[in-house]
């Protein structure tokens, strides 16, 4: 047999063999990383509203350091609702984005209060947990 075909096929074998194996999971971005990358030119990356593109809005960021009230469970399922621009497709006036196609991927189930479990994408419930840490109460 001819060494060099030998070895051809071999590589070949070997590379169909890498390709076989299970690629390893893509690593979800975190809630921090997507506030940065989405929401801080708004926003700002305190979150407080005061982002670069802030002023020239027509309508102020909201100061998202100050989502829940001391007394209050964070309010997590407007955030995300909001995020994905739900509840806002009635306003004309509104100058947020909406992610709602941005922000897919895989789904959690989320405990939506009412007894009922919301498949949520992950990014939005990243950006939630991580908007939950900025709280000041
Ligand atoms: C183009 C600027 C802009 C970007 C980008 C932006 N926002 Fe906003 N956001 C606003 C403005 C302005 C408001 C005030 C209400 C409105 O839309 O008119 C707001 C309101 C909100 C609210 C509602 C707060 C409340 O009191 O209910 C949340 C939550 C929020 N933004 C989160 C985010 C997150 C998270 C991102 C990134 C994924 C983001 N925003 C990206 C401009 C922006």
């Amino acid at each position: 047999m001819n060494p060099n075909i030998t070895a051809a096929a071999f590589a070949a074998a070997a590379a169909l063999g890498a390709c076989a194996m299970p690629l390893p999971e893509p690593e979800l971005p975190t809630g921090r990383a997507l506030f940065m990358e989405n929401c801080a030119a708004c926003h700002g990356a305190d979150g407080r509203g005061g982002g670069p593109l802030a002023q020239g809005l027509p309508r102020p960021p909201a100061d998202l350091t100050r989502l829940g009230a001391a007394d209050k469970p964070f309010p997590a399922v407007h955030v995300m609702s909001y995020i994905d621009g739900y509840f806002r497709q009635d306003d004309p006036g509104q100058v947020m984005p909406e992610f709602s196609g941005i922000f897919t991927g895989p789904t959690l189930h989320v405990d939506t209060g009412d007894g009922m479990l919301t498949p949520t994408p992950q990014p939005l419930v990243a950006l939630s947990e991580y908007l939950e840490t900025l709280q000041e109460g």
